[in-house]
């Protein structure tokens, strides 16, 4: 079984992690002195979102560069000796590969808008109408009207599936997909273990087609991963694509034609929050139901929330408005389709809420994909704009800034989060790290026991159907033994007959217990359960 199938990926904002150098900016620096935390916390791979120069108008996203360091980060030799620490610690690292767009400040678009005749001209999708690719749709609703934006200089359009600072590349030029290749090549010979890559069912445009999801995008992702396995054997690939599971298998690839060794799983994300809301687990159910078997050696990557928003593009019309209401009551709380919040605000701070959402994350197949402040139950800033609310400076301890930076608070980057419910002084890794009752060390314990538990990597899920609606029960079963989650979605509490065991099942969590025969689950309680 390769590490990815049953590893625990953490995600990292690197200019939100630690400051190392007091100029009030995340960087590597900073982020060596905090690997610990990371290891004590039984993460396998941290995954590190863009730190490549950029003018951070997509907070990294926009990328300037595919072969630097943006310099508040450091330098590519600090890039470089926090790749080695974290290894030295026994972790993995995949970083951010933004390859569908640059940003306009990108020599290529720079040298291709001088003008048509530009030799590098080629290098994005230009049209001298917005009609061309009309049945796309547009992603960044609440910014942009049209996936076109009017270069006036050279008096064409571009074309842009995200901010018009975004332009897309394009893949049908050979000279743009070699680049990416040689892009890959540099980052994956300075050791790192492989890539996130970012917005990858838009690379190819055709018309009459929504442009997503493409037999040339397949075709060419499928070169990618023959490069990098031709060269670079045991790095791993995981694919962000926001769409349905139906659409989000051919992403694995097959044998002989591979393509990634993870996939988001975004729709069950939202259905999570959903069946808590509802206290009904019928759209989970559902949504695992109609997800497909995935190809041997690949892994579904799961996830409660990231630095975006909280999608809901993959959910109906009735079930967004449901989500708006209640989860995102005020207007400004929206963004896009989705919600800009924290896990712990979005539920009431309720530890029982905060909890249960990460038993189900770690017991559902998929590998679990933590965000960073999740840990430790870290509020939003809703007054900031975009998603920058959820990517506020990591909460250390209670010293100034929340231990993140030194610098003079206004220095900051952003402000750190110092409400009297999730400031700093409240929410801290230190003060969760010495409290046995914390949540830092309940989700670390979920952690580790899940590490220890093999049959939570791949092994099948099976539903236990005759339990009342507001249970979320199920089986994990393969090889290496079997597993038994139970989960009470609801506000009251639940007693049910346990399916038979003799001489009875241990519950994992509280070591050594064991349980029999009935069961009771108090509100949003949860039991991981091993047949002995
Ligand atoms: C998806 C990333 O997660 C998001 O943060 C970014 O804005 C878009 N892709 C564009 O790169």
């Amino acid at each position: 079984m390769s590490w990815h199938t049953n590893a625990i990926f953490y995600e990292l904002y690197p200019r939100a992690f630690a400051d190392g150098d007091g100029d009030g900016h995340g960087d590597f620096a900073g982020m060596r002195q905090k690997l610990e935390h990371l290891q004590w916390l039984g993460v396998d791979c941290i995954w590190l979102t863009p730190f490549y120069p950029s003018p951070l108008k997509d907070d990294g996203y926009d990328v300037s560069s595919y072969y630097g360091v943006h310099p508040a980060f450091g330098q590519l030799e600090d890039f470089k000796m926090a790749v080695e620490e974290i290894h030295r610690r026994g972790m993995k690292v995949i970083i951010d590969l933004v390859m569908n767009h640059t940003s306009d400040q990108h020599p290529w678009f720079k040298e291709a808008r001088r003008s048509k005749d530009s030799p590098m001209r080629d290098f994005y999708v230009w049209s001298d109408t917005q009609n061309r690719y009309r049945d796309t749709r547009i992603i960044f609703l609440d910014t942009e009207t049209s996936n076109w934006a009017y270069d006036e200089g050279s008096g064409e359009y571009y074309w842009h599936r995200f901010y018009s600072s975004q332009p897309d590349l394009n893949y049908d030029n050979p000279a743009v997909r070699e680049e990416m290749l040689n892009t890959i090549r540099f980052w994956l010979d300075l050791g790192i273990d492989g890539f996130r890559i970012d917005a990858i069912p838009y690379l190819f445009e055709r018309e009459g087609t929504n442009c997503e999801n493409l037999p040339e995008t397949h075709q060419y992702l499928q070169e990618l991963r023959r490069f990098v396995d031709q060269h670079y054997p045991g790095r791993v690939l995981l694919a962000e694509a926001n769409q349905w599971p139906q659409d989000l298998l051919p992403y694995f690839g097959e044998p002989g034609a591979e393509e990634f060794h993870l996939c988001f799983h975004f729709p069950v994300m939202p259905r999570l929050y959903m069946a808590i809301a509802r206290e009904d687990r019928e759209s989970v159910v559902r949504i695992m139901t109609e997800t497909p078997p995935i190809p041997e050696g690949t892994q579904w990557a799961t996830f409660l929330r990231n630095h975006d928003e909280l999608t809901l593009e993959m959910v109906s019309p009735e079930d967004r408005k449901f989500m708006w209401d209640y989860y995102a009551p005020e207007s400004r709380q929206r963004l896009n389709l989705g919600i800009r919040r924290r896990l712990a605000p979005l539920v009431e701070n309720d530890r029982r809420k905060i909890e249960l959402l990460h038993s189900l994350l770690f017991t559902l197949p998929g590998a679990p994909v933590l965000y960073y402040g999740d840990e430790i139950g870290m509020g939003d800033n809703i007054s900031l704009p975009d998603r920058n609310g959820v990517r506020t400076p990591m909460q250390w301890s209670n010293a100034e800034n929340g231990g993140f930076s030194t610098a003079r608070p206004d220095a900051l980057y952003s402000p750190v989060i110092n409400d009297p419910v999730f400031g700093y002084t409240q929410v801290n890794v230190e003060s969760q790290r010495e409290d046995a009752e914390s949540l830092l060390q309940t989700i670390r314990h979920m952690v580790l026991t899940r590490k220890n538990t093999a049959v939570l990597g791949l092994g099948r899920l099976e539903w236990l159907h005759d339990l009342p609606k507001e249970t979320l029960c199920f089986w994990r079963k393969d090889e290496n033994g079997a597993f038994l989650a139970l989960h009470n979605l609801s506000a009251r509490p639940i007693t049910f007959a346990l399916p038979e065991f003799e001489p009875g099942y241990e519950d994992l969590l509280k070591t050594g217990e064991i349980v029999r025969e009935t069961i009771a689950l108090p509100a949003y309680g949860y039991r991981w359960l091993l047949p002995r």
